[in-house]
């Protein structure tokens, strides 16, 4: 019998069924924001010019000197190591809700939540808006930050019209999409997830499953996975400076994993122009360092010269059965608005052996948190509405146990 996982559990009955969230590995909940490109629509493949934004200055903290965070604290701690990065929205950087303020101040690396996503940039066949996408990809060039793009193709976020047709037109479809869009962006996006959660999910439903390709809707439309092997190819020829990336989650999993490293292996075999592995890092408090560590390692042992990211780390403080997630049904009790201590010590333990793990494994070039304050995280919305406490800075922008952590090797993690 499989241990699952809260995720685990809920694929075990969501998975397939298209429901909450954005796949197994987390996801979707950013429908709350992500449906109102405002300015019209720009139909163009012609590479945007230099970014123009004027960059912000570097912020106070958000409640002042006393909480003993200075600018760069987090990112300095892994110069030479690798970049941190943070997810925000382009809404975000016209809140006054401190999570710009700290993304400037504490991270070099940005991934936009939902804006690159298809059914922002062409909810209508041809049609390309890139307004959102823009600002806040020149706001992040404009501050001397890296810029990833999430996600090209994935089986959530993605307008029915791309899966119409024979399996032909699909890839033409396709290929056309990542053409204009990479090109939009050739020179400020240094990496692209071009495939997310592509893996099977299979496993989450009880058995061991179809593996190793996810059986989705890209699956059915292009007649099988070929569809990775042309998105990565059309990704490369429009930008062959950028980097490209596989991103899936769970890949620590004990059936899931050997899936991913299977199709790694075809897409090298294949001479796909892939160049590295995205680890989302979706955790619980129940996560272990150890197997998320053997995650990287194995990547690292098979095909030397991958690079890694992590691209969407934060963790989920309920351990809810998969009714919660597929029916709202037997949910933990809501936390509330006081994180025990007990549980963000347990939190800042994990942080900071998934950070120091990571330090020590020169293959991983960037890890970004899938959010900067805790009031802003999906986790406080799926599977339910209630407190969650995923990041390293809480909801005034204080830093966390788990930010000390991490910064701080003397750090002595409180625990009540
Ligand atoms: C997934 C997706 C992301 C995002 C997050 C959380 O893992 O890859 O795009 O939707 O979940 O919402």
């Amino acid at each position: 019998m499989l241990n699952f996982t809260a995720r685990g559990r809920f694929c075990l009955l969501a998975c397939g069924m298209s429901l909450v969230l954005a796949g197994c590995g987390g996801g979707g909940t950013d429908s709350n924001i992500s449906s109102t490109p405002t300015a019209p629509p720009v139909s163009t493949s012609t590479p945007a010019p230099v970014p123009t934004a004027t960059p912000t200055p570097a912020p106070t903290p958000p409640t002042g000197e006393t909480n003993g965070l200075t600018d760069g604290m987090l990112r300095d701690q892994f110069q030479g190591d690798f970049k941190v990065g943070a997810v925000l929205s382009s809404v975000q950087l016209e809140n006054s809700d401190g999570n710009m303020e700290l993304a400037l101040s504490q991270f070099n690396s940005l991934t936009p939540s939902y804006e690159l996503k298809p059914d922002t940039i062409a909810p209508t066949e041809g049609v390309f808006d890139f307004s959102g996408a823009d600002r806040i990809v020149d706001w992040a060039i404009a501050n001397g930050m890296d810029v990833r793009g999430h996600a090209l193709v994935w089986h959530e976020g993605t307008p029915e019209y791309f899966y119409e047709g024979t399996p032909a037109e699909v890839r033409a479809r396709l290929e056309s999409y990542i053409e204009t869009v990479v090109t939009h962006f050739r020179g400020r996006i240094q990496s692209w997830d071009v495939v997310n959660e592509v893996v099977s999910a299979d496993v989450f439903r009880g058995d061991a499953g179809i593996g190793p390709d996810r059986r989705g809707r890209w699956f059915e439309a292009a007649g099988g996975a070929d569809y990775i092997d042309w998105a990565f190819q059309a990704a490369r020829d429009a930008d062959p400076d950028a980097k490209l990336y596989l991103n899936e989650y769970s890949t620590q999993h004990p059936i899931k994993q050997p899936w991913l490293l299977e199709i790694l292996q075809r897409l090298q075999d294949r001479n796909v122009p892939i160049d590295g592995v995205g680890h989302q890092f979706h955790l619980f408090l129940e996560s272990d360092p150890v197997e998320l560590m053997q995650a990287i390692d194995v990547v690292d042992n098979q095909f030397m010269g991958l690079d890694q990211h992590v691209t969407e780390m934060d963790m989920d403080f309920y351990n809810d059965p998969g009714t919660c997630w597929s029916e709202q049904i037997n949910c933990d009790p809501n936390i509330g608005s006081v994180a025990p201590p007990e549980m963000l010590a347990q939190q800042a333990e994990i942080f900071r052996a998934v950070f120091e793990g990571l330090r020590q494994r020169p293959s991983v070039t960037s890890v970004t948190t899938w959010g900067v304050t805790d009031n802003e995280s999906w986790l406080n919305h799926s599977p339910a509405e209630r407190f969650n406490y995923p990041l390293m800075f809480d909801r005034d922008g204080e830093p966390k146990p788990a930010f000390w952590a991490v910064v701080d090797p003397n750090y002595v993690i409180p625990t009540e």
